[in-house]
């Protein structure tokens, strides 16, 4: 067993005990000549995609480490609106105004979901194969002041079409024992470890703990072992077993689809089991991980709730703004096993960010009229993710909340830190922390009881 600390950005997201050790070994297992091998495998498969999509070479992205200062990111509000225009969610292709719920689900939201999986995010492919979830632990002990059961579990896909690869999906959950029909709240983390022992904070207590306290359910799911978060990996995991071990096509999914159909796949597995209902699911991340907890609630209508922090480019902020950073990291050789390979051409001239024709507002309309709660840190902790571009695109989601019926953020005007836009279906809240989802846990828990649990 191997005890790995991650760093993504400022925040310590977890220190975990692994056994499969699959995220380990992804990025060459500290050994030199690995990790060598692996840059070259992932160097050859964005080459690879570069092709196929006609680009030879991105703009570069923002470098804030840079000596050269026309290389940092823009931080100035006055000029990080190039492109002031967004789509409008309400007007479908063919020019026509949305009117009416029915319009919403019968042509706009569908457009719209095909419009982020061929620009953005990628398609999920029509031959995926089956998962059979097994539990393969169970302990009870105490924790939060409650007899629980700690279940962990192996989703294990089935691999029959192309036996070379092995996806093993991996989870757990702790819930109140003897206990039925749970709301489950389920983190984007590293599911090996003792989810009791998390050190995935909200304040001086784990998130966990928080929601045992409440009653319910409190699930990880990581989402390495489904796609590796890395480039090398792309001919592995669920996307590389679907292609037979072969490259992508620029419409194939990325990181972030495939992260969002594991966790649909645990879904299937909570409808399962009276113990926990899966009407009632939200999902939650931080970074990478609140992209792909928007990306997964966007296109999954069974997630009833999501936490979206920290999310940035690819996540709730807009690609239209210039804060922080650009297309061009996300589709650089680092970032871009993320999202689908067309994504790549609006980061390559002569196409601009103004050039997709969706944006990220959109992607929180597709969750509509799901309780959405959009998370920044404070200005100086997270300001790289794009704190006033993430309130934009929650703004500029609201119509559609209130077409269906419900409350959106209600203004235009940031409302600042500490100071949440809180009584809506969607919601805002830029927190004084940093780069994490901690001090808003217990806001997204009260907004998730009163919008899921209570009603
Ligand atoms: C980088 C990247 C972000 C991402 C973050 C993370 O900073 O530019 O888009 O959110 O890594 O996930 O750690």
């Amino acid at each position: 067993m191997k005890t790995i600390t991650f760093f993504f950005g400022t925040m310590l997201i977890a220190c975990i005990p692994f056994t499969a050790n699959a995220q380990f070994m992804m990025f060459g297992g500290g050994n030199p000549a690995r990790q060598d091998s692996l840059r070259k495998i992932a160097a050859a498969d964005y080459a690879d995609m570069l092709a196929k999509v006609g680009v030879s070479q991105p703009r570069e992205g923002r470098q804030p480490n840079s000596q050269d200062e026309s290389k940092h990111p823009n931080y100035d509000e006055l000029i990080a609106n190039p492109y002031p225009f967004y789509p409008d969610p309400l007007v479908t292709e063919s020019g026509k105004k949305v009117t009416s719920a029915k319009m919403w689900n019968k042509v706009r939201r569908p457009e719209i979901v095909r419009l982020f999986e061929d620009n953005v995010y990628g398609r999920i492919p029509a031959n995926v194969p089956g998962v059979k979830w097994e539990v393969t632990n169970e302990e009870k002990k105490e924790f939060a002041g409650k007899q629980v059961v700690v279940r962990y579990l192996k989703g294990v896909v089935d691999n029959s079409s192309y036996p070379a690869i092995t996806v093993e999906i991996q989870a757990n959950v702790v819930y109140p024992e003897g206990k039925q029909n749970l709301p489950v709240i389920i983190e984007f983390g590293f599911g090996g470890g003792d989810p009791t022992r998390s050190f995935s904070r909200a304040g001086s207590v784990s998130w966990q703990q928080m929601v045992i306290e409440r009653g319910w359910a409190a699930a990880t799911i990581n989402p390495s072992s489904i796609q590796a978060d890395a480039g090398s990996g792309l001919t592995n995991g669920i996307i590389g077993l679907c292609n037979k071990g072969e490259h992508r096509q620029p419409t194939d999914w990325g990181s972030l689809r495939a992260w969002g159909w594991g966790l649909s796949r645990l879904i299937d597995y909570f409808e399962t089991d009276k113990t926990f209902d899966a009407t009632k699911c939200a999902i939650e991340g931080v970074s990478r991980y609140g992209k792909a907890s928007l990306v997964a609630m966007a296109f999954e209508p069974r997630i009833a709730a999501g936490f979206i922090a920290s999310s940035g480019k690819a996540g709730a902020a807009g690609w239209r703004r210039d804060c922080g950073e650009s297309i061009g990291n996300i589709v650089s050789n680092e970032e871009y096993h993320w999202v689908c390979g067309n994504l790549i051409k609006y980061g390559a001239d002569p196409l601009t960010e103004n050039d997709i024709p969706v944006d990220q507002h959109e992607l929180i309309a597709l969750c509509a009229p799901r309780a959405c709660f959009i998370s920044t840190g404070s200005w100086s902790g997270d300001k790289w993710q794009d704190v006033v571009g993430s309130f934009i695109s929650a703004s500029k989601a609201s119509p559609v909340y209130e077409l269906l019926g419900y409350k959106g953020v209600g203004t235009d005007l940031f409302p600042g830190m500490d100071n949440g836009l809180m009584d809506g279906r969607l919601t805002y809240r830029q927190h004084h922390g940093g780069h994490e989802a901690g001090p808003n846990w217990p806001f997204f828990l009260d907004f998730f009881e009163r919008e899921v649990v209570g009603r």
